[in-house]
């Protein structure tokens, strides 16, 4: 079946390509990218006039809860979220019941979101056996069953000489290590150590546990020669180290966050537990420094860290209640946002939203272009669009964010994966 997209405004940052152009995919494949194409006999034409085309984004960070948290949300219903936002491949977290940890939970992982047949699913496995921090998985084996990634998201172990063994391990068997880059220590508290912290009188966590882990794991990267992806950066020491290890050419990239390019600590104020997310919210001058890295590259890209949780839950109070916010629905908004205000342009949104994060991940070469011959994955989207973000509009089985129930500008209008639409605005 072939697909014609026409009159849309083609960004491909791969191939340095960016006008009004048409795309012709056939057989699942851009067949070709030009001005006035034909259809051939019986293609879908989609009109995509006053609309970017851009290649699919790529998540390097989502959490689909499933196996065994699946009333927060499963690989369906967070596969209907990840188009929705424009994503048809997916990089899943590991902290999963049992914890992605086997094999066999990488396979079945693969193996449902195949059926669903909406995203591109690669799972992230554990880093340590159950998250604990004491004993390395069997990452050669992980990898075999499909594991793109190794970490312990939520976490970081703590026992540097067996970090070392596993960063070695992680370069022999050539996977990306992600690092949630906070150390337990100093980082006990509920929201950023700081001035919101003091005002409500519940311990903070320091931005020094998110400085200190990306110079542990950054040197450790450098003496192992293993490739690090430093998962939601959000304080701007971590954004001077950053600066640091990529001047010496340590393979070393990292993303950033919707949530922490949008909000600060203050938003705990308004928003409660709904905007309490590890690590956290942090003030006006952090964010500015993330945008700025963002834009200057010192940030590669932007991961998405949907992280879905009950009403029930998030209903609690602040010290108790899990921390994390949906991220797919929300990411080409906020982007859009910092774009409005002339702060990145067309192009690096393009960028870290699809052609970066397929470049980090390495292995599929055809992900993240729109170059005739590769797997047509393909988003069109609407920087002026208005929608509303509420139970109408939302996929997901949980609705934690501070901007469910708000007017938001950017929307995803079709998500094509492998010449196939799997997401239509309003359908
Ligand atoms: O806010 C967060 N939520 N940070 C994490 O690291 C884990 C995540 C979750 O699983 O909900
Ligand atoms: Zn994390």
């Amino acid at each position: 079946m072939a697909l014609l997209i026409k009159g849309g405004y083609l960004v491909d940052p791969s191939r340095n390509l960016e006008g009004l152009f048409d795309l012709l995919v056939e057989n699942g494949k851009v067949s070709k990218v030009g001005r006035n194409l034909k259809p051939p006999p019986g293609a879908e034409i989609l009109d995509a006039r006053g609309c970017v085309v851009a290649p699919a984004f790529v998540d390097l960070h989502a959490h689909l809860r499933d196996p065994g948290y699946t009333y927060k949300e499963d690989i369906e219903s967070g596969s209907r979220a990840a188009v929705f936002g424009g994503f048809t491949t997916v990089v899943s977290m590991p902290n999963t019941e049992p914890e992605t940890d086997d094999p066999a939970v990488v396979r079945y992982q693969i193996m449902r979101a195949a059926e669903v047949g909406l995203v591109r699913l690669l799972p992230a496995a554990a880093l340590t056996k159950g998250r604990k921090g004491r004993e390395l998985t069997e990452f050669c084996a992980l990898k075999e069953a499909g594991a793109v990634a190794l970490t312990d998201d939520g976490t970081t172990p703590t026992d540097e000489a067996l970090l070392r063994t596993a960063f070695e391990w992680a370069a022999d068997c050539g996977l990306l290590i992600m690092d949630h880059a906070e150390i337990p220590a100093l980082s006990r508290g509920h929201l950023n150590e700081g001035k919101v912290s003091a005002l409500l009188g519940l311990e903070g966590r320091s931005r020094a546990a998110e400085a200190v882990a990306v110079a542990r794991d950054g040197y450790l990267a450098q003496i192992t020669g293993a490739r690090l992806h430093v998962q939601h950066v959000t304080a701007k020491e971590t954004v001077e180290l950053l600066k640091l290890f990529k001047e010496k050419g340590v393979s070393i990239t990292a993303e950033v966050n919707p949530n922490h390019l949008l909000l600060t600590e203050e938003a705990v104020l308004k928003y409660g537990s709904l905007a309490k997310v590890n690590p956290p919210l942090r003030t006006e001058e952090d964010r500015r420094a993330l945008i700025e890295a963002l834009a200057d590259g010192t940030i590669d890209c932007v991961g998405t860290d949907h992280a879905p949780h009950a009403p029930h839950e998030k209903e609690r109070p602040l010290d108790e209640a899990p921390p994390g916010m949906l991220g797919f629905q929300v990411a080409l908004p906020a982007l859009v946002a910092l774009y409005n205000e002339g702060l990145i342009s067309l192009r690096r949104l393009v960028e870290v939203l699809s052609t970066v994060p397929a470049k980090i991940l390495g292995l599929h070469p055809e992900l993240g272009t729109l170059r005739e011959g590769t797997v047509a994955d393909v988003v069109v989207f609407d920087l002026k669009k208005e929608w509303v973000f509420d139970e109408r509009t939302n996929p997901s089985k949980s609705r934690n964010s501070p901007f469910f129930g708000r007017k938001l500008v950017g929307k995803v209008v079709y998500t094509i994966k492998e010449g196939r639409v799997v997401y239509r605005f309003g359908a």
